[in-house]
């Protein structure tokens, strides 16, 4: 079973109190996202497989560590997990950029997939899948599963609220992906919104409402 963590430091979970806030307009809900990325990618990337080589200080040689291979890869599912990147890139500047576009049938609510693109070399790397949001997790499911046929080193999910009845799905449907959330909420409304949650990301965050 995959790890899930709940990353409860206190700078992200006060950065969360302002994004859940409705009177959060769209520029500052931009920004926060962004901060609250780069906070948990820190957490994210804490057991990223480092090697040894040999450098030169300015008074002598030293061993010293780097992180080995062809490192991560990123791939934020549209609209609203674009929102996350510059915040993770902050952090992993050289990582690569995948994109996995998928909507929510309002009816159905299960993922209207409408584009991949991922690194040529993703089979290479670690690969981190941002969306902000773990509602039923249909969403999170399905682009794992596209990505999975790539066969990437490992993946990871990093949201920043999930639902019980999200995170249920997902951990049962991929059991080997490690989950990172800032928030685990009560349950899902009647329209398969997260409760409390903080309304409809894509749309606060594009000011799209
Ligand atoms: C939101 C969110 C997730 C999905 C989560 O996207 O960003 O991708 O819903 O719901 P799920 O766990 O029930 O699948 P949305 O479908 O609103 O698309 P958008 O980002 O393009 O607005
Ligand atoms: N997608 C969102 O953006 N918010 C929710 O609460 C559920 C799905």
């Amino acid at each position: 079973m995959g790890k899930v963590t709940i990353t409860n430091h206190p700078l992200i979970q006060h950065k969360l109190t302002l994004l859940r806030d409705k009177n959060t307009g769209s520029k500052e809900f931009r920004a926060l996202v962004s901060e609250i990325a780069t906070l948990m990618c820190y957490e994210a990337t804490r057991d990223l497989p480092l090697e040894e080589v040999e450098i030169e200080t300015p008074i002598a040689i030293a061993k010293a560590k780097v992180i080995s291979g062809k490192k991560l890869a990123f791939v934020p599912i549209l609209r609203a997990g674009t929102g996350m990147l510059d915040g993770v890139l902050a952090l992993v500047p050289s990582a690569k950029v995948g994109h996995i576009g998928m909507y929510r049938d309002p009816v159905t609510v299960k993922p209207v997939p409408y584009y991949c693109k991922l690194p040529s070399d993703i089979s290479e790397r670690e690969v981190i899948v941002l969306d902000p949001m773990l509602a039923t997790g249909g969403s999170a499911i399905d682009a794992i599963d596209q990505i999975k046929t790539f066969h990437p080193k490992s993946i990871k999910f990093m949201g920043i609220i999930a639902a019980p009845e999200g995170l249920e799905a997902l951990t049962t449907a991929h059991p080997d992906v490690d989950i990172f959330c800032a928030a685990l909420d009560e349950r899902l409304n009647e329209h398969s919104y997260i409760i409390p949650g903080l309304g409809d990301a894509g749309d606060r965050i594009f000011g799209t409402k």
